[in-house]
């Protein structure tokens, strides 16, 4: 790839020269996580949430714990190169400090079918999901809980170093924390009310138990994001103590925040990104080979422009992941894009959207951001958290009563453009 030095504003960037093809060895392919299509996982704190009818109850799903060598072929036909996967902590430590090494078993199945079909698998230890033992005894409110979560990580990552080398130990840690402690609307269920008033995205219904009113979950949310960060960082050195060549990271969400010209909105902007984002990577980055990011949505203060939205009411910027990659980018560690993608039933605009990223994705290389994957949200439908089944991000569709699997049009473009590897 040719370079170009040049200095920005006192920084120095390497500019490289408009590319033709992505790097060789990019990695292309789809993400899924373990309770949004396993199914029946009964052992969680979601599960619990869906027997109290708090949240929709999951279900056999698509059985991917099962047919996993069929999705996995399928996102061979579709030219993929990788594959991201997650772990459920609750099948593999079902009770405290009790491994079930049947469990472990499976999952070195699952990632020896991905090897077998040249999917270079990417691990992430832990995607919501708590099991019932620890989210009862207050999950990452306990004080103990790096410790906890640190032992369950270095468990799984040292049974399965021989089949992969990249793991992430969190997915989304603001995620998690903000549905769960402010806006009330995921396990745990603590609601800080005033959340409303900077909220820009339906998470699911919203509970206000008497118990947690007033401040209370405000001060817990800020305990339970501290924990994750040392949890995090705890994982990644126990992670990196058994062995040093495995790659350790987090997956980020960042909601790439940005603003006309207008000072106060330029200001708000700053702020709602170092909220989002750099107060946990600012914890973090030193325990981190590499950063994951999940790009979805952007916010931009005093716009008035109409965008198109998705099934998720989201605005439709693909390009914004440009800018979330450059928020990322501020920490000088290599960038995998964990996810990213559309819900969108009738596939109607899922194929320009994925074409707009990739564009994005290859104007971030050549400006010099060393971004090493394009994993699209979803392979398959799944299971959208508190708002159910209803929700279509797969680049294939299932039917949830015959399980067939039927592979939508846009997956056949997105396979076109790996192909090329290039645009
Ligand atoms: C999560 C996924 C979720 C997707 C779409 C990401 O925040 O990691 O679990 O399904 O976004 O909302």
């Amino acid at each position: 790839m040719n370079q170009v030095r040049a200095h920005h504003q006192g920084a120095d960037f390497c500019y490289n020269l408009p590319m033709k093809k992505f790097p060789e060895g990019f990695y292309w392919g789809a993400a899924t996580a373990s309770y949004q299509v396993e199914g029946n996982i009964e052992n969680t704190d979601w599960a619990k949430a869906a027997k109290e009818d708090r949240v929709p109850p999951a279900g056999r799903l698509a059985d991917h714990y099962n047919l996993y060598e069929k999705d996995f072929d399928i996102a061979k036909e579709l030219g993929h190169n990788a594959h991201r996967i997650s772990i459920e902590w609750a099948r593999i430590e079902p009770r405290e400090g009790e491994f079930d090494e049947a469990e472990l078993e499976h999952y070195k199945e699952v990632l020896r079918a991905l090897r077998a079909r040249n999917l270079e698998p990417f691990v992430t230890l832990w995607h919501f999901t708590l099991p019932l033992w620890f989210s009862e005894s207050g999950g990452f409110e306990r004080k103990d809980s790096p410790e906890i979560f640190a032992r369950y990580c270095s468990k799984v990552a040292s049974s399965l170093e021989e089949f992969c080398h990249n793991f992430s130990t969190i997915n989304e840690p603001n995620v998690f924390g903000s549905n769960g402690w402010l806006r009330g609307s995921w396990p745990p269920f603590k609601r800080f009310a005033l959340t409303d008033l900077v909220s820009i995205t339906n998470s699911g219904k919203i509970f206000e138990p008497e118990s947690t009113k007033g401040l209370k979950p405000l001060f817990l949310y800020w305990r339970v994001m501290k924990n994750l960060a040392l949890a995090h960082n705890a994982a990644y050195t126990a992670i990196k103590k058994n062995n040093p060549r495995l790659d350790v990271g987090v997956v980020k969400h960042v909601i790439y925040f940005h603003s006309n010209r207008n000072p106060l909105n330029i200001l708000k902007a700053r702020l709602a990104n170092y909220f989002w984002t750099d107060i946990f990577m600012r914890r973090t980055y030193k325990y981190c080979d590499s950063i994951g990011l999940n790009y979805y949505f952007h916010k931009k203060f005093g716009d008035k422009e109409i965008y198109k939205k998705t099934d998720m009411d989201w605005d439709i910027y693909p390009e914004g992941i440009y800018g979330a990659l450059q928020i990322l980018w501020r920490y000088k560690k290599p960038l995998y894009i964990t996810e990213a993608g559309i819900a969108d039933a009738e596939d109607k605009y899922r194929a320009d959207y994925i074409t707009k990223q990739v564009e994005a994705t290859k104007k971030a290389l050549e400006r010099g951001m060393d971004v090493r994957s394009h994993m699209y949200w979803s392979l398959i439908d799944n299971y959208e958290w508190a708002l159910g089944i209803e929700k279509k991000f797969g680049l294939v569709e299932i039917d949830y009563e015959t399980l067939e699997r039927k592979i939508r049009p846009s997956a056949w473009i997105y396979k076109e453009l790996i192909e090329k590897n290039s645009l």
